[in-house]
């Protein structure tokens, strides 16, 4: 199917918008063209985006689908439908399902499921120990052969450093990232915050920056010792941007995410007993805020990701104690970080969609995220002007999870493109 998007704002080398026809034919992206330029394919689809901008489209390789096991939470295509709605055509999903994601049938399954829900391109990330439970390493190979791109036990750190420095030599050898979330369950015990004023006023146990940080100083020296990719789970604290930025200097090979809700609220935010405010790491402080800013600014942190992560409304009303960790967040991502970050002026429009595009393909060595020639034709199309209220209700995902309720935004997807075909449109 041929398709053209006529007047499409984009991006261009320099920073500024261009104005461009972009012509798709066979799922890739064959030319880009002046609009003032017929651009002619027989039989094409013509979408007309006048006045709004094209992107590549945005890749998240962070995500919670929750099938198996978990379908009432989420299903793979509830999830990718809210990807797409959100403007993603890549995401990435982690395997704390059930049965977790520990072996080859279950990443199959995965596969299968993305295949048949025919929205977004889903890759299945495989966990480092079977169950998730720390013990015992999984069949790295087994993995890697059945369609698995990198290993995590996403949800829970790794405890033992003799257990993570064996996961880094085998992905090593097979040319396969470690990708980490960090948290010392030390340190942790149960508390459903930050240590802060919020826990101390409602008399909640904190959890501390350092049970993240001692991880993230840990893996980067086992980092170093066995020579993997070592990518670091929604960095939240100011002390592990320290520790990776120095890491980066030496030449370790480390890369790292932060989620929208880390770079735009901080414990103070917290209005009062809402679970819908709990996620694990949870919001910091503002001087952590500020340090996670800088840091997507310098490259520090390389990506930015949801961790999307829908829970049942029963589940989010047990309270800040018993819910569980987690909000929903493909849907709201980019009106989120357009609004507080480009619309005010901090950041470049351009670097925004970087970290949303080329920069999770070059970490993760994906063809998508490039708006030109030759590129699969994966793009999504923004209102940048119309401002529209967070509405938990319209979500696709299941998931209505989310602190951002009513929040006044701009920057909307209105079509999304994976292949060179429309996944969903307004
Ligand atoms: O908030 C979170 N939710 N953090 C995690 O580490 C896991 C995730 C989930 O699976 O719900
Ligand atoms: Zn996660």
């Amino acid at each position: 199917m041929e398709l053209i998007i006529k007047n499409a704002n984009i991006v261009g080398t320099d920073g500024k918008l261009e104005l461009k026809n972009i012509v798709v034919a066979g799922g890739v992206i064959q030319q880009i063209m002046d609009a003032s330029e017929q651009a002619a394919l027989e039989d094409a689809q013509v979408i007309d985006a006048q006045g709004k901008l094209v992107s590549a489209g945005f890749i998240d390789m962070h995500v919670h689908l929750r099938e198996p096991g978990f379908e009432y939470k989420e299903t793979i295509e509830t999830g990718a439908r809210s990807a797409a709605k959100g403007g993603f055509t890549t995401i990435a999903c982690m395997p704390n399902t059930r049965p977790v994601t520990d072996n080859p049938e279950t990443v199959k399954l995965v596969l299968d499921r993305a295949k048949e829900a025919d929205l977004v391109h889903v890759l299945p990330y495989a966990a480092i120990t079977k169950s998730e439970l720390g013990r015992e390493l999984t069949d790295f190979p087994a993995l890697k052969e059945s369609g698995a791109i990198g290993f995590t036990d996403d949800g829970v750190g790794v405890q033992s450093a003799q257990m993570m420095k064996d996961a880094m030599k085998w992905a090593a050898e097979l040319g396969m990232p470690v990708i980490a979330h960090c948290e010392d369950n030390t340190l942790v015990e149960g508390a459903p915050v930050a240590e802060g004023e919020f826990a101390r006023k409602h008399g909640l146990k904190g959890i501390p920056n350092e049970s993240e940080a001692i991880h993230v100083g840990r893996d980067i020296l086992l980092a170093e010792a066995t020579g993997v990719h070592y990518h670091v789970c929604h960095v939240s604290t100011e002390q592990s941007i320290r520790l990776i930025r120095q890491a980066k200097e030496i030449g370790v090979k480390v890369t790292a995410e932060v989620c929208p809700h880390h770079l735009i609220l901080s414990e103070e935010d917290i209005p009062g007993l809402d679970a819908n405010w709990k996620m694990n790491p949870p919001l910091r402080s503002r001087r952590d805020v500020e340090a996670c800013i800088k840091a997507v600014e310098d490259g520090t942190i390389d990506i930015i990701v949801t961790d999307h992560a829908p829970h049942s409304e029963e589940e989010k009303e047990r309270g800040m104690q018993l819910a569980p960790f987690g909000i929903v967040g493909f849907e709201t991502a980019f009106p989120l970080l357009y609004t507080k970050f480009v619309a005010t002026g901090k950041w470049p429009l351009a670097q925004l969609i970087q970290r949303m595009t080329a920069d999770p393909a070059r970490v993760f060595g994906l063809a998508a995220g490039k708006l030109e020639p030759g590129a699969p034709a994966d793009l999504t199309i923004v209102d940048l002007e119309t401002e529209r209220a967070v509405d938990p209700s319209t979500f696709a995902s299941k998931g209505r999870n989310t602190p951002f309720t009513d929040w006044k935004l701009k920057g909307w997807p209105v079509a999304t493109i994976v292949s060179g075909k429309v996944v969903w449109s307004e």
